[in-house]
C-alpha cells in the first residue's frame, strides 16, 4: 500500500504532466491579462485573496494550469464574464492561463 508521500508524489506527477512548461509565452499572456481581463480581475501578482471577481494571483493558489484554461473557456453558469473562447485562440488562452499560474 502506498504511503501519503507516494500519493502525492503521483498526483504532482499527474499534474504537471498536463502542464507543458515552455510553450506558453507567460508575456504575451500578461499583454493579454492587461488589454482584456484588468478592467475586471486584479491581475497582479499580489493580488488579494477572497475578492469578487477573483485576483489572479488567487485564482493561481487555487487551481491548476488546466482548471484556468477550462474557466477561460467556459465560465461559470449566469457569469457576467465574456466567452472568451469566441475571442481568443487556443495558443492566447494558454498563454494567458500560463500568465495566471505564473503568479502562484
Ligand atoms: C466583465 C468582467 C470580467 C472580465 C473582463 C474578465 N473576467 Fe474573469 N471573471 C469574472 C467574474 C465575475 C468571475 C467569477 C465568475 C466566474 O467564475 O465566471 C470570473 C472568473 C474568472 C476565472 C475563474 C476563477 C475561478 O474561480 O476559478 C478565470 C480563470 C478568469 N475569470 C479569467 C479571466 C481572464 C483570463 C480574463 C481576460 C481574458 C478575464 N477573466 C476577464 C469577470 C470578468
Amino acid at each position: 500500500m502506498p504511503g501519503r508521500m507516494d500519493f502525492f508524489a503521483v498526483v504532482s506527477a499527474m499534474t504537471l504532466s498536463t502542464f507543458p512548461v515552455g510553450a506558453q509565452d507567460v508575456g504575451n499572456g500578461s499583454e493579454l491579462a492587461k488589454e482584456h481581463c484588468l478592467r475586471c480581475h486584479d491581475i497582479s501578482v499580489d493580488g488579494k485573496m477572497k475578492t469578487m471577481p477573483p485576483s489572479f494571483a488567487s485564482i493561481a493558489v487555487f487551481r491548476d494550469y488546466d482548471q484556468i484554461r477550462m474557466r477561460i473557456m467556459f465560465p461559470a453558469m449566469h457569469s457576467i464574464m465574456p466567452a472568451w473562447s469566441q475571442m481568443f485562440s487556443n495558443t492566447e488562452v494558454d498563454d494567458l492561463a500560463a500568465y495566471i499560474v505564473s503568479l502562484e
